[in-house]
């Protein structure tokens, strides 16, 4: 994997540099056959590209609407099967999203007027999203800022549950790991295949459950595709939608 410029343009080319070393990333030509991902710096954030004569396209971390429109995004949303699954309705629950990606539901959950700490541990998607969230929190009038309600950790959330005191706590943890190679995933075909090759299979993604379900304070909540077996036996309860399945695993006792 390497990372290049979209443009000669000094400024690009020299934040191309900085975060080569700050990921440890070789700068690369944008036609590098060596590379099979690249990471480009376009003046409007950071681009995953595929390389090579089947190169599917790119993905971005992209926090959509703002304002108004975003507003309403947000109280439609409320009727979603994500905000029944973490229960919104009966209070507006503190999140901690486990596997944040590319930033979709933690933000669609922070837009629901949830506290949200979204972990990622591949520092590649960390990166991309802290770029997105420094430029929308310039954008944005501070009121509707995402990032006031989101807050990003590059880490392994294994490790970032385990090590929270029980004030810490999140009343919710949220958890969409990579779907079986098979199966039909709710972010379009060509986003899943990037990631997949960024970040592989989340095989371990039952050690994480445990995880959570150690320490959240009210539920685990897991997304999966309609068929999809549940990560682990018997759920509280399964919310279905269209494209996603959501496990609701309550801990509260
Ligand atoms: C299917 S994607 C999540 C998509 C995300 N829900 C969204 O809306 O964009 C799964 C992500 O979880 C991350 N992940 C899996 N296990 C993790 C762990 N133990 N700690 C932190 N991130 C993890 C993967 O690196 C990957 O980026």
């Amino acid at each position: 994997m390497g990372i290049c410029a979209a443009t000669p343009d000094e400024a690009l080319q020299f934040r191309a540099r900085a975060l080569a070393a700050d990921l440890n990333l070789r700068v690369a030509a944008r036609a590098d056959r060596a590379c099979d991902l690249l990471l480009i710096v376009t003046d409007s954030g950071l681009e995953l590209h595929e390389t090579g004569r089947s190169a599917v396209g790119a993905v971005k971390v992209d926090l959509g609407r703002t304002g108004a429109s975003a507003r309403r995004l947000a109280t439609a949303s409320r009727r979603q099967p994500i905000a029944r699954a973490i229960g919104l309705k009966k209070r507006t629950p503190t999140i901690l999203d486990a596997t944040a990606g590319l930033g979709r539901d933690a933000l669609l959950l922070a837009r629901l007027g949830c506290t949200v700490t979204a972990v990622e541990r591949s520092v590649i998607l960390g990166a991309m999203l802290r770029d997105a969230l420094e430029r929308a929190a310039t954008a944005d009038a501070a009121a509707e800022c995402p990032k006031c309600h989101f807050t990003l950790v590059v880490a392994d959330a294994v490790d970032v549950l385990a090590s929270m005191s029980a004030p810490e706590a999140p009343d919710v943890v949220y958890l969409d790991p990579m779907y079986p190679q098979t199966g039909r995933s709710a972010l379009p075909k060509k986003e899943m295949r990037i990631l997949r090759r960024l970040v592989g299979d989340d095989s371990d993604a039952g050690a994480l459950l445990e995880a959570a379900r150690r320490a959240a304070r009210n539920r685990v909540v897991v997304k999966r595709t309609p068929h999809a077996p549940p990560l682990a036996p018997a759920p509280s309860t399964s919310i279905r939608g269209k494209l996603a399945r959501f496990d609701v695993y309550l801990t509260q006792t």
